[in-house]
Order: C-alpha cells, then sequence, then structure tokens
C-alpha cells in the first residue's frame, strides 16, 4: 500500500510520474530526449546557431538590465549564456541535458568565456543546495525556450525558484511559445489526460501576465524575426518578455 503523499512536493513528483509512460521532453527520461535532440549539431534548427536573443541584445544596448550575476535555466548550447558573459555578467547555466552543457562548454572553452555550467534539473537545484554556488539571489534569471516545455504543475516550481533566487530589483527574462504561432493550446487539464506536452505549450500575452504576476512587467513583445544573416536569433513565433522584481 503506497501513502506516499505528505508535501506539495510529493503532490508534484506524483504528477510529473504521470507523464513518465510515454517519452517526451517532460518525464524521467527527459535528459536522454534531450541528448538525442542535440547528438547531431549539424541539424537546421535554429537555435542550434551560436547568436543570442535579439531581445537580450537589445535589453543589454537598451541598458534594461546591467552586467550582476545571472542564472540561464535550460541554457542548452549556451548561446545565450555567452552574450551574458561578454557582456560582463557572473553567469550560472544550467540544463538537464550533459550533450547540452558539453557542447556549451565547448563553446565557452573556445570564446574563453568563463561561465560557470551545471548539468541538472532547475527544480532540484532550486530545493537543493548548489544553488547557493556562486551565489544567489541573481540579478538577472533568464529562460529562452525552458518554460515552455515543462508541465502545467511545475509552474508552481518555477514560481517558488523565482520567488526564492531573484534578487530585489532583479530582471526575469523569458522567451516561449506564442499562442496562435507555435505550441500547444489544449487546456492544462489535457495534458495529464494524454500524458503528454505535445511538444510544448502556447502561452497568450494574458497567461503570461497572470502567471507571473508579483513582477512588473517591463517588456512583453512578440521576437522580431531575424534574417538567416542576422548575428541575432530572432523567431516571431515566440514572446519575449521582460519583468523586474520591486526592490
Ligand atoms: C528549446 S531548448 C532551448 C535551449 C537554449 N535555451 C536555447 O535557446 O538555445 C530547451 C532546453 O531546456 C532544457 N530543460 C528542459 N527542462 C529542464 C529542466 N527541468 N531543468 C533544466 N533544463 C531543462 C532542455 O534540456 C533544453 O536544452
Amino acid at each position: 500500500m503506497d501513502r506516499n503523499i505528505r508535501t506539495v512536493d510529493d503532490v508534484l513528483t506524483l504528477m510529473d510520474d504521470l507523464f513518465a509512460p510515454e517519452a517526451d521532453r517532460w518525464t524521467a527520461g527527459a535528459a536522454d530526449w534531450w541528448d538525442d535532440f542535440y547528438a547531431d549539431r549539424s541539424r537546421p534548427v535554429p537555435f542550434f546557431a551560436a547568436k543570442p536573443d535579439e531581445n537580450l541584445v537589445s535589453y543589454l544596448d537598451r541598458g534594461l538590465i546591467a552586467p550582476g550575476r545571472a542564472l540561464e535555466l535550460g541554457c542548452g548550447p549556451g548561446r545565450n549564456a555567452l552574450r551574458l558573459a561578454s557582456a560582463g555578467f557572473e553567469v550560472t547555466a544550467v540544463d538537464l541535458s550533459p550533450a547540452a552543457i558539453a557542447w556549451a562548454e565547448e563553446r565557452a572553452r573556445q570564446a574563453g568565456a568563463a561561465v560557470r555550467f551545471h548539468c541538472g534539473d532547475i527544480f532540484r537545484l532550486a530545493t537543493g543546495t548548489s544553488l547557493g554556488e556562486p551565489g544567489g539571489p541573481y540579478d538577472l534569471i533568464y529562460d529562452s525556450g525552458c518554460f515552455h516545455h515543462l508541465p502545467p504543475h511545475r509552474r508552481i516550481s518555477y514560481r517558488a525558484l523565482l520567488d526564492r533566487a531573484l534578487a530585489p530589483g532583479g530582471h526575469f527574462a523569458l522567451t516561449c511559445f506564442a499562442a496562435g504561432a507555435m505550441g500547444s493550446e489544449l487546456p492544462d487539464a489535457a495534458f495529464y489526460g494524454d500524458s503528454r506536452l505535445h511538444g510544448g505549450l502556447a502561452y497568450t500575452e494574458e497567461s503570461l501576465r497572470w502567471i507571473f504576476s508579483g513582477l512588473t512587467s517591463v517588456e512583453l513583445r512578440r521576437m522580431r524575426d531575424e534574417p538567416p544573416g542576422s548575428p541575432h536569433f530572432g523567431e516571431p513565433f515566440l514572446w519575449t518578455a521582460l519583468f523586474r522584481r520591486d526592490a
């Protein structure tokens, strides 16, 4: 007989396991799924190119964010972590996938950039002690394309991570699938019925403002479409959002 539920974390873990029977980007095997995704680096995946997000460059150019301590969630091969490091941030970048972290570390070595890459689950870091090295709270938490791969119940953990790790006056920046352009528009409950995330969740502007209410919205817009020759990454099927935690 199982009587395993005592805390909110126990409930969240139980809900994670609802996705386990189906290989997807959110299961016990998620790291393997993403490792396979990154195995062939020559695939024409737009975010495989070593270009920073156009919105991140724009925040830096306009002085909306200033160097400090940055945490990147789901950093993949590190294109934004490297840009932040070159702008003078002290960067910790986390990803589930060993293949992504290995690729990111190679890029950092080639660029001579000092980034602290960590392979692991952002939620385990948040509840463990290693987030303390090299020291939160962070002046910037950056997420390009990780949040929309999380199941609905993990928004609770995600908000808790922001509450714990974002410094007063610090910024949270997000890019995620825009409803009507990319991602699944099924209602939250439907993902549990299917045990699948359908390739990622779409969000409306209103849903993002609601989920991250408590933070002040600095800018929320669609990402600009960047042409292939651009030094920046830009896909119009994504939202870009910059929020600030009041001091
Ligand atoms: C769409 S990719 C984006 C990668 C990178 N941010 C970029 O834009 O180049 C999403 C990334 O989130 C990572 N990821 C998903 N869930 C995660 C979790 N719970 N903890 C850490 N990383 C996670 C995946 O391994 C994957 O590399």
